[in-house]
Protein backbone atom coordinates (compact mmCIF):
# COMPACT_ATOMS: atom_id res chain seq x y z
CA UNK A 1 0.00 0.00 0.00
CA UNK A 2 2.67 2.25 0.96
CA UNK A 3 3.92 2.03 -2.99
CA UNK A 4 0.95 4.19 -3.85
CA UNK A 5 0.39 7.80 -3.22
CA UNK A 6 -3.56 7.71 -3.90
CA UNK A 7 -5.96 5.16 -2.37
CA UNK A 8 -6.09 2.80 -4.84
CA UNK A 9 -7.91 -0.85 -4.83
CA UNK A 10 -7.99 -3.41 -6.73
CA UNK A 11 -9.72 -6.80 -7.41
CA UNK A 12 -9.83 -10.01 -8.93
CA UNK A 13 -13.16 -10.77 -11.22
CA UNK A 14 -12.67 -13.98 -13.35
CA UNK A 15 -8.95 -14.76 -12.88
CA UNK A 16 -7.91 -10.85 -13.72
CA UNK A 17 -6.98 -7.85 -12.08
CA UNK A 18 -9.20 -4.66 -12.04
CA UNK A 19 -9.06 -1.70 -10.54
CA UNK A 20 -11.85 -0.13 -8.15
CA UNK A 21 -12.76 2.45 -10.29
CA UNK A 22 -14.11 -0.31 -12.97
CA UNK A 23 -15.19 -3.00 -10.66
CA UNK A 24 -16.84 -0.58 -8.28
CA UNK A 25 -18.82 1.13 -10.78
CA UNK A 26 -20.50 -1.55 -11.38
CA UNK A 27 -19.62 -1.62 -15.48
CA UNK A 28 -18.08 -5.62 -15.05
CA UNK A 29 -21.57 -6.91 -14.10
CA UNK A 30 -23.43 -3.93 -16.44
CA UNK A 31 -21.18 -5.87 -19.88
CA UNK A 32 -22.59 -8.79 -20.13
CA UNK A 33 -25.69 -6.83 -21.48
CA UNK A 34 -23.69 -4.85 -24.30
CA UNK A 35 -24.25 -5.61 -27.81
CA UNK A 36 -21.72 -5.36 -30.13
CA UNK A 37 -22.58 -4.31 -33.87
CA UNK A 38 -21.26 -5.49 -37.15
CA UNK A 39 -19.89 -2.55 -38.26
CA UNK A 40 -18.03 -1.93 -34.54
CA UNK A 41 -14.29 -1.26 -34.81
CA UNK A 42 -12.99 -2.79 -31.56
CA UNK A 43 -8.98 -1.99 -30.49
CA UNK A 44 -8.21 -4.33 -27.69
CA UNK A 45 -4.85 -4.57 -25.59
CA UNK A 46 -3.37 -5.00 -22.26
CA UNK A 47 -2.69 -1.64 -21.05
CA UNK A 48 0.94 -0.07 -22.33
CA UNK A 49 1.36 -2.09 -25.81
CA UNK A 50 0.43 0.58 -27.76
CA UNK A 51 -3.39 0.43 -28.27
CA UNK A 52 -3.17 4.73 -28.89
CA UNK A 53 -1.27 4.57 -31.85
CA UNK A 54 -3.39 1.73 -33.23
CA UNK A 55 -7.19 3.60 -32.61
CA UNK A 56 -5.35 6.74 -34.27
CA UNK A 57 -4.49 4.66 -37.35
CA UNK A 58 -7.84 3.08 -37.26
CA UNK A 59 -9.32 5.71 -37.07
CA UNK A 60 -7.95 7.67 -40.29
CA UNK A 61 -8.03 4.47 -42.03
CA UNK A 62 -12.16 4.76 -41.49
CA UNK A 63 -12.50 8.52 -41.49
CA UNK A 64 -11.65 8.90 -44.98
CA UNK A 65 -8.23 9.25 -43.92
CA UNK A 66 -8.97 12.84 -42.13
CA UNK A 67 -6.15 13.79 -40.22
CA UNK A 68 -6.99 14.92 -36.76
CA UNK A 69 -5.47 17.81 -35.43
CA UNK A 70 -5.32 20.28 -31.99
CA UNK A 71 -8.64 21.07 -32.69
CA UNK A 72 -10.35 17.75 -33.17
CA UNK A 73 -12.41 15.89 -31.00
CA UNK A 74 -10.05 14.33 -28.27
CA UNK A 75 -9.00 10.35 -28.91
CA UNK A 76 -11.28 9.45 -25.95
CA UNK A 77 -14.67 10.45 -26.76
CA UNK A 78 -13.95 9.66 -30.65
CA UNK A 79 -12.79 5.99 -29.54
CA UNK A 80 -14.41 5.10 -25.92
CA UNK A 81 -12.94 2.41 -23.54
CA UNK A 82 -15.35 0.43 -23.10
CA UNK A 83 -15.32 -0.65 -19.28
CA UNK A 84 -14.15 3.09 -18.21
CA UNK A 85 -16.75 4.97 -16.05
CA UNK A 86 -15.83 7.34 -18.50
CA UNK A 87 -17.48 8.72 -21.09
CA UNK A 88 -19.13 5.47 -20.17
CA UNK A 89 -21.25 2.21 -21.81
CA UNK A 90 -24.49 3.86 -21.82
CA UNK A 91 -23.14 6.38 -24.18
CA UNK A 92 -21.12 4.16 -26.38
CA UNK A 93 -24.62 1.99 -26.24
CA UNK A 94 -26.97 5.27 -27.52
CA UNK A 95 -23.61 6.27 -30.55
CA UNK A 96 -25.23 5.70 -34.09
CA UNK A 97 -22.99 5.01 -36.92
CA UNK A 98 -19.61 3.40 -36.98
CA UNK A 99 -18.50 2.59 -33.63
CA UNK A 100 -14.90 2.74 -32.43
CA UNK A 101 -14.25 0.93 -29.05
CA UNK A 102 -11.14 0.70 -26.85
CA UNK A 103 -11.14 -2.02 -23.92
CA UNK A 104 -8.22 -3.75 -21.84
CA UNK A 105 -10.67 -6.45 -21.56
CA UNK A 106 -9.68 -9.96 -21.49
CA UNK A 107 -11.30 -11.73 -24.30
CA UNK A 108 -13.14 -14.00 -22.16
CA UNK A 109 -14.61 -11.11 -20.24
CA UNK A 110 -15.76 -9.63 -23.56
CA UNK A 111 -19.62 -8.89 -23.94
CA UNK A 112 -20.61 -12.49 -25.25
CA UNK A 113 -22.81 -10.56 -28.08
CA UNK A 114 -18.91 -10.01 -29.69
CA UNK A 115 -19.29 -13.32 -30.84
CA UNK A 116 -22.22 -13.34 -33.13
CA UNK A 117 -22.28 -9.42 -33.76
CA UNK A 118 -19.41 -9.65 -36.90
CA UNK A 119 -17.57 -6.94 -35.38
CA UNK A 120 -13.70 -6.31 -35.81
CA UNK A 121 -11.16 -6.78 -33.49
CA UNK A 122 -7.65 -6.18 -33.35
CA UNK A 123 -5.63 -6.79 -30.70
CA UNK A 124 -2.10 -5.04 -30.10
CA UNK A 125 0.53 -6.56 -27.90
CA UNK A 126 4.03 -5.80 -26.96
CA UNK A 127 7.15 -7.40 -25.84
CA UNK A 128 6.50 -7.33 -22.18
CA UNK A 129 9.85 -5.86 -20.55
CA UNK A 130 8.67 -2.48 -22.48
CA UNK A 131 5.56 -2.53 -21.61
CA UNK A 132 6.52 -3.25 -17.83
CA UNK A 133 8.66 0.56 -18.52
CA UNK A 134 5.94 2.16 -20.18
CA UNK A 135 3.43 0.76 -17.67
CA UNK A 136 5.47 1.84 -14.30
CA UNK A 137 6.05 5.76 -15.77
CA UNK A 138 1.91 5.51 -16.42
CA UNK A 139 0.99 4.38 -12.75
CA UNK A 140 3.17 7.94 -12.02
CA UNK A 141 1.86 9.77 -14.23
CA UNK A 142 -2.09 9.22 -13.66
CA UNK A 143 -3.12 11.18 -10.22
CA UNK A 144 -5.66 7.92 -9.26
CA UNK A 145 -2.89 5.84 -8.60
CA UNK A 146 0.20 7.55 -8.30
CA UNK A 147 2.69 5.40 -7.86
CA UNK A 148 5.67 6.42 -5.71
CA UNK A 149 7.48 2.55 -5.50
CA UNK A 150 11.12 2.03 -7.69
CA UNK A 151 10.49 0.41 -11.34
CA UNK A 152 12.56 -2.89 -8.97
CA UNK A 153 9.08 -2.69 -6.86
CA UNK A 154 6.82 -2.59 -9.70
CA UNK A 155 8.00 -4.87 -11.59
CA UNK A 156 7.81 -7.63 -9.05
CA UNK A 157 4.39 -5.99 -8.23
CA UNK A 158 3.78 -7.07 -12.25
CA UNK A 159 5.92 -10.49 -12.08
CA UNK A 160 3.27 -11.28 -9.23
CA UNK A 161 0.30 -10.74 -11.47
CA UNK A 162 -0.85 -7.64 -9.73
CA UNK A 163 -1.08 -5.11 -11.95
CA UNK A 164 -4.77 -3.75 -13.53
CA UNK A 165 -5.40 -6.15 -16.52
CA UNK A 166 -2.91 -9.26 -15.22
CA UNK A 167 -1.77 -11.65 -15.83
CA UNK A 168 0.05 -10.50 -19.07
CA UNK A 169 0.05 -13.28 -20.64
CA UNK A 170 -3.07 -14.56 -19.77
CA UNK A 171 -4.64 -11.85 -21.26
CA UNK A 172 -2.83 -12.35 -24.44
CA UNK A 173 -3.77 -16.08 -24.67
CA UNK A 174 -7.37 -15.06 -24.41
CA UNK A 175 -7.28 -13.24 -27.58
CA UNK A 176 -5.03 -16.05 -29.28
CA UNK A 177 -8.09 -18.59 -27.91
CA UNK A 178 -10.45 -15.75 -29.69
CA UNK A 179 -8.74 -15.89 -32.79
CA UNK A 180 -9.66 -19.49 -34.01
CA UNK A 181 -12.75 -18.90 -34.32
CA UNK A 182 -13.65 -14.78 -34.65
CA UNK A 183 -12.66 -12.22 -37.03
CA UNK A 184 -9.60 -10.87 -34.53
CA UNK A 185 -5.92 -9.42 -35.56
CA UNK A 186 -3.15 -10.05 -33.21
CA UNK A 187 -0.43 -7.41 -34.26
CA UNK A 188 2.78 -6.62 -32.50
CA UNK A 189 4.18 -2.55 -31.29
CA UNK A 190 7.15 -4.04 -32.94
CA UNK A 191 6.10 -5.52 -36.28
CA UNK A 192 3.53 -1.97 -36.34
CA UNK A 193 7.23 0.07 -35.62
CA UNK A 194 9.07 -1.57 -38.39
CA UNK A 195 6.62 -1.68 -40.94
CA UNK A 196 4.01 0.80 -40.33
CA UNK A 197 1.66 0.08 -43.00
CA UNK A 198 1.59 -3.43 -43.71
CA UNK A 199 -1.70 -3.71 -41.68
CA UNK A 200 -3.63 -1.13 -43.58
CA UNK A 201 -3.91 -3.71 -46.80
CA UNK A 202 -7.14 -4.50 -45.41
CA UNK A 203 -8.57 -1.31 -46.02
CA UNK A 204 -8.22 0.21 -49.60
CA UNK A 205 -5.84 2.79 -49.77
CA UNK A 206 -3.13 3.53 -52.07
CA UNK A 207 0.52 3.84 -51.61
CA UNK A 208 0.72 7.11 -51.13
CA UNK A 209 -2.40 7.33 -48.95
CA UNK A 210 -0.93 4.52 -46.50
CA UNK A 211 1.94 6.48 -46.24
CA UNK A 212 0.35 9.84 -45.41
CA UNK A 213 -1.40 7.66 -42.57
CA UNK A 214 2.01 6.31 -41.35
CA UNK A 215 3.47 10.19 -41.31
CA UNK A 216 0.63 11.81 -38.82
CA UNK A 217 0.52 8.39 -36.77
CA UNK A 218 4.50 8.79 -35.80
CA UNK A 219 5.28 8.97 -32.16
CA UNK A 220 6.54 12.40 -32.80
CA UNK A 221 3.45 13.53 -34.84
CA UNK A 222 1.07 11.95 -32.45
CA UNK A 223 2.75 13.72 -29.40
CA UNK A 224 2.37 16.88 -31.13
CA UNK A 225 -1.55 16.50 -31.27
CA UNK A 226 -3.35 17.78 -28.66
CA UNK A 227 -6.38 15.34 -29.30
CA UNK A 228 -4.32 12.50 -29.13
CA UNK A 229 -1.60 12.88 -26.88
CA UNK A 230 -3.62 13.20 -23.59
CA UNK A 231 -2.04 16.17 -21.97
CA UNK A 232 -5.50 17.80 -21.20
CA UNK A 233 -5.31 15.23 -18.48
CA UNK A 234 -2.99 17.49 -16.89
CA UNK A 235 -5.31 20.31 -16.67
CA UNK A 236 -8.18 17.98 -15.91
CA UNK A 237 -6.72 16.59 -12.95
CA UNK A 238 -6.33 13.08 -14.25
CA UNK A 239 -2.05 13.07 -14.94
CA UNK A 240 0.09 14.66 -12.23
CA UNK A 241 1.40 17.64 -13.81
CA UNK A 242 5.61 17.16 -12.42
CA UNK A 243 5.59 13.72 -14.23
CA UNK A 244 6.14 13.27 -17.85
CA UNK A 245 4.57 12.70 -20.59
CA UNK A 246 1.68 9.77 -22.03
CA UNK A 247 3.46 9.76 -25.50
CA UNK A 248 6.28 9.20 -23.76
CA UNK A 249 9.26 7.53 -25.47
CA UNK A 250 7.60 5.33 -28.10
CA UNK A 251 10.75 2.93 -29.23
CA UNK A 252 11.28 -0.81 -28.98
CA UNK A 253 13.82 -1.78 -26.50
CA UNK A 254 13.75 1.10 -23.94
CA UNK A 255 13.90 -2.08 -21.34
CA UNK A 256 17.45 -2.23 -22.06
CA UNK A 257 17.87 0.83 -19.76
CA UNK A 258 15.64 -0.42 -16.89
CA UNK A 259 16.91 -3.84 -16.44
CA UNK A 260 19.19 -4.78 -14.33
CA UNK A 261 21.11 -8.36 -15.16
CA UNK A 262 18.62 -9.37 -11.75
CA UNK A 263 16.06 -8.76 -12.83
CA UNK A 264 15.89 -10.05 -16.46
CA UNK A 265 16.24 -13.19 -14.55
CA UNK A 266 13.29 -12.85 -12.36
CA UNK A 267 11.72 -11.67 -15.65
CA UNK A 268 12.98 -14.62 -17.40
CA UNK A 269 11.82 -17.18 -14.81
CA UNK A 270 8.16 -15.82 -14.74
CA UNK A 271 8.26 -15.98 -18.85
CA UNK A 272 9.10 -19.33 -18.89
CA UNK A 273 6.67 -20.46 -16.84
CA UNK A 274 3.57 -18.16 -17.88
CA UNK A 275 4.24 -17.96 -21.97
CA UNK A 276 1.68 -19.58 -24.33
CA UNK A 277 2.79 -21.78 -26.61
CA UNK A 278 1.36 -19.92 -29.66
CA UNK A 279 4.18 -16.78 -28.96
CA UNK A 280 6.97 -18.69 -31.47
CA UNK A 281 4.94 -16.99 -33.89
CA UNK A 282 6.28 -13.42 -32.26
CA UNK A 283 9.42 -14.90 -31.12
CA UNK A 284 11.34 -12.70 -33.35
CA UNK A 285 9.70 -9.34 -31.88
CA UNK A 286 8.96 -10.29 -28.57
P1 LIG B 1 6.24 4.27 -24.06
O1 LIG B 1 5.84 4.54 -22.64
O2 LIG B 1 7.21 3.13 -24.15
O3 LIG B 1 6.70 5.47 -24.78
P2 LIG B 1 -1.08 2.58 -24.75
O4 LIG B 1 -1.62 3.49 -25.79
O5 LIG B 1 -1.48 1.15 -24.90
O6 LIG B 1 -1.31 3.13 -23.38
O7 LIG B 1 0.51 2.51 -24.96
C1 LIG B 1 1.31 3.63 -24.71
C2 LIG B 1 2.68 3.38 -25.28
O8 LIG B 1 2.61 3.47 -26.72
C3 LIG B 1 3.67 4.43 -24.83
O9 LIG B 1 4.93 3.75 -24.83
C4 LIG B 1 3.55 5.44 -25.95
O10 LIG B 1 4.61 6.34 -26.05
C5 LIG B 1 3.48 4.51 -27.15
N1 LIG B 1 2.95 5.16 -28.34
C6 LIG B 1 1.84 5.93 -28.47
N2 LIG B 1 1.72 6.40 -29.72
C7 LIG B 1 2.78 5.93 -30.41
C8 LIG B 1 3.22 6.06 -31.78
N3 LIG B 1 2.54 6.80 -32.65
N4 LIG B 1 4.36 5.42 -32.13
C9 LIG B 1 5.05 4.68 -31.25
N5 LIG B 1 4.68 4.51 -29.95
C10 LIG B 1 3.56 5.13 -29.54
Amino acid sequence: DNLFKSRISLYRYKGFIFPGEIILSGILQELPKFQFRENDVIVASFPKSGTTWVQEIVYMLTHNLEKSDDSSEVLETRFPYLEYPYPGIKSIAKQKGQRHIKTHLPATILPPSFVSSGAKLIYITRNPKDTIVSYWHFVRLLSTVSFIGSFREFLQLFLSDKVPYGPFYDHLRTYFDLQKTQNVLIITYEDLKENPIQYYLQVPVTDSEAFDVAVATTFRSMSENKSVNYEHWKDIGFANKNEGKFLRKGVVGDWKNYFTPEMLKDFESWRIKNEPDEICKFKNNL
